[in-house]
């Protein structure tokens, strides 16, 4: 017997749709306590458990075997070797070790959400992206006094990767910036500390003062011998925060792809009065990969999906700045256009005296690629 139900759907970053009756709030698939790791650091503790519901089946890898490494990745070893060193599963408090964050910080879906029909069949974009998220201890005021403002600029936002001695970890990945100077002019190194590079996070608080101050230290030209300044000590005293966030570290191959096997970008369709997936299907690609003979990869993406009474799914969102049609039973690509810039947004569908538009807000700028300022509206005929 079939039996109509009035429902909410929610799907979360970590991959999974939460159903409930809309009317009680009833799951209408059990939701299960799953027990989930301790964190290692003195004094926190986490709650045991995190609500996953039985089904439907999460839509995004959820953790990751050696085995699902990029096999093309260029510095190989030194992925495996942060791999291996990192801790993995899902809900994995931080630590001082890094944690494999997987489907990804961003999700997972994004604030792109998902599109539903009446039938009760939701598509929903996501990203498949393992990050890499470590805490490090503060250092203490104390510690800071007696060194040089640039010192202690290093010391407080450079030191967990490059290390205390600036030689750095080179086989996990984090480059010696000891001599830096005779590789990098200031230029290059002042525009890396705000933009970021690969696993480095980009750091915009620094004042232009305090980032001479860092560069003099970093090339070993730095004026100050003993500390005058109170520059690169906090600002206030404020509560005692005993480790600090070492930024969002995305886990990539020293060429910028994904450390991971693909998929890295997804579109998947799930029947909601079911539970079970209808069909997943990679959704973007990176054309020099594609060109070298690789199934298309998936791209990271960002922005949802509209779907159509007429049996159609649009949807742009990939870092490859297409626009796609895909056939909404079977996952089928019908049609492609590549737009004047990434469309990292949800398309709209109207109609104008009886002809129907789906337009695009293509403003690229995201991962990297070109600023857009474009709306573009596509019609039949
Ligand atoms: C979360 C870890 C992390 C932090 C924090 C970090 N870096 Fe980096 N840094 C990296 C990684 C990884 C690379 C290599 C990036 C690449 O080439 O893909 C790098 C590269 C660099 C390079 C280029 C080295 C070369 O040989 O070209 C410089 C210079 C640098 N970092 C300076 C800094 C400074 C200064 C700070 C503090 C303001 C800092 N980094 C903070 C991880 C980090």
């Amino acid at each position: 017997m079939i039996k109509k139900i009035d429902a909410v759907a929610q799907v979360t970053k970590s991959a999974h749709v939460f159903i409930f009756d809309r009317v009680t709030g009833k799951p209408l698939f059990p939701i299960r306590e799953m027990p989930v790791p301790k964190s290692s650091l003195p004094d926190e503790m986490v709650w045991p458990t995190q609500p996953v519901p039985t089904l439907p089946a999460p839509f995004a890898r959820q953790t990751l075997a050696e085995t699902e490494l990029n096999p093309y990745a260029a510095n190989r070893d030194s992925v495996v070797a942060q791999y291996r060193r990192a801790k993995k599963g899902p809900f994995q408090p931080l630590s001082k070790t890094p944690t494999l964050l997987l489907p990804g910080a961003d999700g997972g879906p994004e604030w792109g959400g998902a599109a539903v029909d009446p039938e009760g069949i939701l598509y929903v974009n996501a990203n498949e992206m393992a990050w890499l998220f470590s805490l490090s201890a503060t250092p203490k005021v104390d510690e800071l006094v007696h060194l040089s403002p640039g010192n202690r600029l290093y010391t407080t936002y450079c030191v967990a990767c490059h290390g205390p001695d600036r030689k750095g970890n080179p086989s996990s990945g984090y480059p010696s910036l000891v001599n830096i100077g005779q590789r990098r002019d200031r230029e290059y190194v002042a525009k890396l500390i705000t933009s970021g590079k690969g696993m480095m996070p980009g750091l915009s608080v620094l004042t232009a003062g305090q980032k001479q101050e860092l560069l003099a230290f970093l090339f070993n030209d730095e004026k100050v011998e003993t500390v005058t300044t109170t520059s690169g000590l906090p600002a206030k005293p404020g509560p005692y925060v005993p480790y600090r966030f070492n930024g969002y570290t995305k886990f990539l191959d020293s060429k910028g792809y994904p450390a991971i096997k693909p998929p890295w970008g997804t579109l998947t369709a799930i029947d909601l009065n079911t539970g079970h997936q209808i069909w997943q299907k990679t959704l973007g690609e990176f054309p020099e990969l594609t060109k070298r003979g690789l199934l298309p990869t998936g791209t990271e993406n960002y922005g949802g999906p509209v779907v159509t009474k007429g049996g159609l799914l649009f949807i742009a969102a990939t870092k490859d700045g297409m626009f796609r049609a895909y056939d909404k039973k079977t996952g089928h690509l019908l049609w492609q256009t590549q737009l004047p810039a990434a469309g990292f947004a949800t398309p709209s569908t109207y109609e104008v005296n009886g002809k129907q538009f789906i337009v695009i807000a293509c403003g690229g700028a995201k991962l990297g690629v070109p600023k857009g300022d474009s709306y573009v509206a596509f019609a039949l005929p």
